[in-house]
């Protein structure tokens, strides 16, 4: 983990505290998210799973339905932080990336554990193209 901001530090902070409430009876994968509105405020999710796995929602996603829910459609996320209480690499996954990019600005960073430690890329990096009915 060398050289994060500390701002990102500190919203890892959060995703590993949130991940401690996953419901994960099913995978035992205990993930947390954090992300930081261009207001400033953090909010936090946690993976829920369900016994029709299928039905499962990812902690980043959790986190964002959160946000809109407390401070409404016009929210922007200015960074992004995963976590997980298992020691492994968790890149954030498609449907997550493709439901962040509703909300989420173009260069913010996105850290996660990866196989060499926490990374941080910008989120055009972790999903470019993604599917939007504008033509641009
Ligand atoms: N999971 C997340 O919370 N975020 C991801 O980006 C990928 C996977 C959760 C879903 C499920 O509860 C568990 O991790 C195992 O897939």
């Amino acid at each position: 983990m060398t050289n994060l901001d500390p701002g990102l530090e500190t919203l890892l902070q959060h995703a590993r505290v949130v991940a401690q409430r996953s419901y994960s009876p099913y995978s035992d994968f205990k993930v947390g998210a954090a992300l930081r509105l261009t207001s400033g405020e953090i909010v936090t999710g946690t993976n829920v799973e369900n016994v029709s796995y299928g039905l499962t929602i990812c902690a980043e996603r959790s986190a964002l339905v959160r946000a809109v829910s407390e401070f409404g459609p016009g929210i922007r996320i200015a960074a992004v932080a995963v976590a997980n209480l298992n020691g492994a690499a968790c890149p954030p996954c498609g449907a997550c990336r493709q439901m962040l990019a509703e909300f989420v600005l173009p260069d913010a960073p996105i850290a996660f554990p990866a196989a060499d430690g926490v990374r941080a890329m910008p989120f055009t990096e972790i999903l470019p193209l993604a599917f939007d009915m504008k033509l641009k």
